[in-house]
């Protein structure tokens, strides 16, 4: 793996790729199984790949977990060798911010629900530095993890508002055995936070099942939703959502595609999970050509 950590070795680096196609991972590091799903499926389907780690001061409010984020450079590069990544982009905060930088990409409504709502102007963050990131890895196909799934709803109307020439592919949540979904915050649970929090997926589950059999309510999905989180009480429930796959704005009848989604604060970290609904789970998913 090439280490780049300038815009100037980067656009030498990216110059020199072999192959037409170039997969872009982007990730903010403390990379785990979830992250490898993401460059092993960009190695399938593309001729480079490319994967960045930054953790994006911007897309983090002022009392969140920005200064104690997980960092591990060496295990990262480590792993990214191991799973044959091209170029690894590890760049400091004024190569991808310049001094005086103000642009900012604001994705409208979509960014006020939900995450947005619970962390105002993370998808500012998040949109801003993703499109930097396109713009400067010049990648035509991109890999996020459908776990942060609100985020890959805002990049894919960013790439579409924008018309950015980068195909956006969206790869199954990764899960431990107890379907805990794997995320670089679950390293701050203890242990009992840790037993606890297979809540979130058997809650989500139980929505799952629900309208499987049946319940089209959005109201009642969201009810049995509340009803398995109380199984955690260290976990205190932000948002229990049964929204429109696209709008994120939330249903009454779950009678097109739908994500069902939730975040929950437990004393030690702040987790977030989703299911896409409606027999959807592939409807957001698009393949490289
Ligand atoms: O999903 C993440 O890790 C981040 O939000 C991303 C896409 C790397 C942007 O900072």
């Amino acid at each position: 793996v090439r280490v780049v950590r300038t815009r100037a070795e980067l656009r030498e680096a990216r110059a020199a790729l072999p192959g037409r196609s170039v997969g872009f991972v982007p990730t903010m590091g403390a990379l785990h199984e979830g992250h490898s799903s993401l460059v092993r499926r960009a190695r399938e389907a593309c001729d480079a790949v490319v994967a960045s780690i930054f953790v994006n001061p911007t897309q983090f409010g002022p009392n969140e977990d920005f200064n104690r984020y997980p960092r591990d450079e060496e295990a990262d590069m480590a792993l990214l060798e191991s799973l044959g990544v091209d170029i690894a982009v590890v760049p400091g905060v004024e190569e991808i911010y310049p001094p005086g930088a103000s642009v900012t990409v604001d994705v409208g409504r979509l960014g006020d629900v939900l995450e947005g709502a619970a962390r105002p102007g993370h998808f500012r963050g998040v949109a801003t530095v993703v499109t930097i990131l396109f713009n400067l890895v010049q990648p035509t196909h991109a890999f996020f993890g459908q776990k942060d799934g609100q985020q890959t709803v805002v990049v894919r109307r960013l790439v579409r508002d924008l018309g950015l020439p980068v195909e956006i592919v969206v790869c199954p949540t990764v899960r431990e055995p107890d379907g805990l979904a794997r995320s670089s915050r679950n390293r701050y649970l203890g242990a009992d936070e840790r037993a606890q929090a297979q809540a979130l997926h058997r809650a989500l589950q139980a929505a799952e099942a629900a309208l499987a059999e049946g319940e089209w309510s959005a109201d009642r999905l969201r009810e049995m939703m509340r009803v398995e989180l109380a199984n955690a009480p260290l976990a205190v429930p932000d948002y229990v959502s049964v929204a429109d796959a696209e709008t994120l704005q939330e249903l009454d009848t779950v009678d097109r595609p739908a994500l069902a989604s939730l975040a929950v604060r437990f004393p030690s970290a702040r987790l977030i999970d989703c299911l896409p609904l409606a027999g959807q789970a592939r409807a957001g998913l698009s393949r490289p050509a």
